[in-house]
């Protein structure tokens, strides 16, 4: 029986990055992980697959609207999706591999198989027993379906994100269920591959929680690629034979009972935390009635000796949230101080534009009754953004009315992803939109629009 500091339950982004900080601060580590490959669903069949293809089809896009503009003429490529996968799937295995690497590098032991904790202080892998004087859990979440909905993604007709990811061919019809993060990456793949896209969500807006401009201009956009949306709209169960599904819905507003037909049905209504098997319940650690388990604030659960973190915990389900939590219950457990700043967590949806926020919503501020002022810069007004056919979407900064201090930002536009952590800086800073706005930025790049929406917030922007 090995004896260790610590063994990490899950090799997702949680987990993987807990275990190596642990290492990396002295602590004898090991990592449980049931998969063939490292990295959790991020890596196998999340994130990671996600961007190769929406970067592939991008390209595509590329080449069929913006190619001959440019003086590139010619037939656009056709195609070849079996390469296409083959692609997505030497990504994924250069990434786990890469995780696999730096376990050597830091002498963490992977203990491969299924774990579960039998007793505080030991961690059961198979037949094997391993001592541990610390135990993280990170085990992920998994897809959540909706009741009429059967999800088998072998059968590649009614498939969640995973199997969407594979499917066996590109469909000519498609419906997404839900309007959040993964349905709209995933549904922007196949609109862009050809497939006619319906997007079914029972809110009256698309991604939950956003900017409300944001909110309009993404659907938009994404409107004219070619994507149909049907809002306010509850999705009652779909029916499916070996090659297609019938799909039933009501419109909230007049309860009104529609049918639509796809040759796939893409549920994205979720994830759920994913604790079963781990013998959490019977071990005493306190969980809420959907598995979620409880921590403090230094995420220790009710049993001593026992962390969790992730997916696995409430907050939202974002790889980088989880890394940071693996870094920050590391550094409790090395006796540091270990810190997460929830409020700068940013939100990233890789479409084309990208979507990226952070901080506070006009919406929730004006709930909250606080006064509040907007910078915002139209990536029209952006040399750069013009000239890579990306003038669409603009950047919003919410800064406090008195203080000019950072509350929040916006942005729908290109590299949006990117540009959203100069405002995660600031707020990191407690800076104001006039520090963002006195910082020379370097010409012609995007992130001058981010100064412009800073100047926005003073005597105003110089391009509009
Ligand atoms: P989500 O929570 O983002 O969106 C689910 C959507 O489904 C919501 O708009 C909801 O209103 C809708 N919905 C729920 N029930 C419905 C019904 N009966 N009929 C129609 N619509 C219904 O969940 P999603 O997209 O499945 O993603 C799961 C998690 O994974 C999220 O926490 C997300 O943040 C994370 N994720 C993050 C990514 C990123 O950071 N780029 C990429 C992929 C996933």
């Amino acid at each position: 029986m090995a004896q260790y500091d610590v063994i990490v339950i899950g090799a997702g982004p949680g987990g993987y990055v807990a275990a190596i900080r642990c290492a990396q601060l002295g602590l004898k580590t090991a990592c449980v992980e049931g998969r063939e490959t490292l990295g959790g669903t991020c890596l196998n069949v999340g994130c990671i697959p996600s961007k190769a293809l929406l970067h592939a089809t991008h390209q595509l896009h590329e080449a069929e609207h913006n190619f001959a503009t440019m003086g590139l003429k010619g037939k656009s490529p056709s195609v070849d999706w079996p390469t296409m996968q083959e692609y997505k799937q030497s990504v994924v295995d250069g990434n786990t591999k890469g995780i696999e690497f730096l376990f050597k590098k830091n002498k963490i032991d992977w203990l491969k198989g299924w774990g579960s904790i039998p007793e505080a202080g030991k961690v059961k892998v198979g037949d094997e027993v391993h001592e541990a004087k610390n135990i993280i859990v990170a085990s992920g979440s998994v897809p959540s379906s909706l009741p009429g909905l059967t999800i088998d993604n072998e059968a590649g007709v009614i498939v969640d994100s995973t199997g969407a990811l594979s499917l066996p061919k590109i469909p000519k019809k498609m419906i997404v269920v839900g309007a959040g993060v993964i349905g709209l990456e995933m549904g922007s793949v196949y609109a862009r591959l050809g497939a006619e896209v319906t997007v079914v969500e029972f809110l009256d807006t698309i991604t939950p929680g956003m900017d409300g401009e944001v909110q309009k201009n993404l659907q938009k956009m994404l409107k004219k690629q070619g994507m149909n949306f049907i809002l306010g709209a509850a999705v009652q169960g779909a029916e499916a034979t070996k090659t297609k599904a019938k799909l039933t819905y009501k419109l909230k507003k007049d309860d009104s009972e529609h049918t639509l037909d796809a040759d796939v049905v893409l549920v994205a209504t979720g994830r759920r935390a994913f604790t079963d098997g781990l013998g959490l319940k019977e071990l005493g650690v306190e969980m809420t009635e959907r598995g979620v388990v409880k921590t403090d604030a230094h995420w220790a659960t009710s049993v001593k000796g026992v962390y969790a973190i992730g997916d696995a915990v409430a907050g939202p389900m974002l790889a980088h949230k989880a890394e940071d939590e693996g870094m920050a219950v590391a550094e409790v457990i090395a006796g540091k101080a270990g810190h997460v700043n929830y409020d700068v967590i940013p939100g990233v949806i890789y479409t084309h534009p990208e979507v990226a926020s952070v901080g506070t919503t006009e919406e929730q501020l004006k709930e909250e009754g606080r006064a509040y002022k907007v910078g915002k810069f139209s990536f029209m007004g952006n040399a750069r953004a013009k000239a890579v056919f990306s003038g669409d979407g603009f950047v919003k900064l919410i800064v406090d009315k008195e203080t000019d201090r950072v509350l929040g930002a916006h942005i729908i536009g290109p590299a949006a992803g990117d540009l959203i952590h100069e405002v995660c800086v600031t707020m990191e800073y407690g800076g104001s939109a006039e520090d963002l706005a006195l910082t020379c930025h370097a010409h012609p790049t995007f992130s001058e629009a981010v100064r412009e929406a800073a100047l926005a917030c003073g005597d105003g922007p110089i391009h509009m």
